[in-house]
């Protein structure tokens, strides 16, 4: 039987550009993601698919919020739109797109979930992305002012917040390799500044939250490799440790390539050409600035099996994959959290963890999605055994709550508990919503 501690967070977690539609409602500006999808249309995402509407939960909040509390959810990760907010990124608020979080906020207390809102999950402001985005410096004053607005309307009801949601995929793979928003393919020496400015900008905001509301707890939420042993040689656990935070060819999904900035005030002397290049040029009262959170958010999908001494296992014919081809490793579930608490002594909360399906309505009109169930399942037997050995894990959100837009991918990937008839936008709990309301219901115990 698996233990979790008695005040665990068992929650959902999902991002405005994937599941709010409503995308120029009622004085909302565009983001880098509009753009992305109308210009680029087919060429970047697959089938032309836009969030124009998505699962439309911008309308349907209260319904998506009573889905919530009837399968016992007792909080909900969601992002707030910048552009939503403010529609061109540093001008003007826009009353109506707050009081919908407002709303949004309140209806999530009066059923007993508690609001964990992120700050930026995607969508930039086009206005800022035409003032450079990320690559601009002055983004930490923007997104600090942002954050001051967002903590002054929410302060006296919301107590943890994330900031800034997986800096390697906005780094790598939309400024870098171009697959996602804003769709560049810039240098090296650039997504190193960009690095730089997002650990500035999470700095900038949490230092504005904490002045609204000193008790409120401030995560940032990385992403990147995680590599686990895959056997109980003594030295295994150091051997995946240096193999996941050394930097390798794509040292841009590397997790410490932003919280060492942020955790530590430095890049150790490891680090790549193009960031030591790049680090020269970093003023010095820089790293002053660095503000450590308060958690770390993890998202956890997948991670890498290496031997005893740390060397990549090869891939085995046949292993178990995801509908999106991903590996299926819940091992890594039990040794993530303990290797990013050996480097950064933070608490941690599991902020996305979930599986993509093909699933379908049955002839009997349910879903019966018996691989996320056996998914779900895994990870969190082995996030008990993390906790166990000592990992400090508040909670564990899975990802998502409902079917919803997975970005270039466009709907063809299901990763919802819910089920979205994206032509009617009816909701239908799957399987594992009831099972992951047992999960809850029981604090773990019915794992
Ligand atoms: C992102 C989500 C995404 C999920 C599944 C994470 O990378 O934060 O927005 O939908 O993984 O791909």
């Amino acid at each position: 039987m698996a233990h979790f501690p008695k005040d665990f967070t068992w929650g959902v977690a999902c991002a405005a550009y994937q599941c709010e539609g409503a995308w120029d409602a009622d004085g909302k500006g565009p983001s880098i993601w509009d753009d992305f999808c109308h210009e680029q249309g087919e060429a970047h995402v697959k089938h032309g698919d836009t969030g124009d509407v998505a699962c439309d939960s911008y309308h349907r909040f209260r319904e998506d919020v009573a889905l919530m509390k009837a399968h016992n959810i007792k909080a909900y990760r969601f992002s707030v739109s910048w552009p939503r907010v403010i529609p061109d990124g540093d001008g003007e608020v826009n009353e109506t797109g707050l009081a919908f979080y407002d709303e949004l906020v309140d209806a999530l207390i009066e059923n007993g979930i508690e609001p964990m809102p992120t700050l930026y999950h995607w969508d930039l402001p086009s206005a800022l992305q035409l003032k450079g985005g990320w690559q601009n410096r002055q983004i930490a004053e923007w997104f600090a002012r942002y954050a001051d607005i967002v903590a002054r309307r929410f302060g006296d009801r919301v107590k943890r917040y994330m900031t800034i949601n997986e800096a390697q995929c906005i780094t790598e793979l939309g400024y870098g390799m171009g697959v996602l928003a804003p769709g560049l393919k810039l240098p090296q020496t650039e997504i190193a500044r960009i690095y730089h400015n997002i650990a500035l900008a999470h700095s900038a905001a949490q230092r504005a939250i904490k002045a609204v509301s000193p008790d409120a707890l401030v995560g940032f939420v990385p992403c990147g490799k995680l590599c686990f042993p895959q056997c109980d040689a003594p030295g295994a656990l150091d051997a995946a440790y240096r193999a996941t935070f050394e930097y390798g060819a794509r040292w841009g999904f590397n997790f410490n390539i932003v919280l060492d900035s942020l955790a530590l005030r430095r890049y150790d002397d490891s680090a790549p050409e193009p960031v030591k290049r790049f680090a020269a040029t970093i003023p010095e009262g820089d790293w002053d600035l660095m503000e450590k959170p308060d958690f770390i958010g993890i998202n956890v999908y997948h991670g890498d099996p290496v031997d005893g001494d740390g060397a990549p296992i090869p891939h085995v014919p046949g292993e178990p994959l995801t509908a999106c081809k991903w590996t299926i490793t819940p091992e890594v579930m039990h040794y993530a959290p303990l290797l990013l608490h050996r480097r950064y002594g933070l608490p941690m909360i599991i902020s996305e963890n979930g599986l993509s399906c093909n699933d379908r309505v049955y002839l009997d009109g349910s879903v019966h999605d018996a691989d996320r169930i056996d998914f779900l399942h895994r990870y969190l037997v082995e996030l008990s055994k993390a906790i166990a050995d000592g990992a400090p894990v508040m909670g564990y959100l899975q990802w998502s709550f409902l079917d919803n837009f997975e970005w270039a991918s466009g709907y063809d990937e299901r990763f919802g508990i819910i089920y979205v008839d994206y032509q009617t936008l009816k909701r239908t709990p799957k399987d594992s919503a009831k099972w992951y309301a047992k999960v809850i219901e029981t604090n773990g115990a019915a794992l």
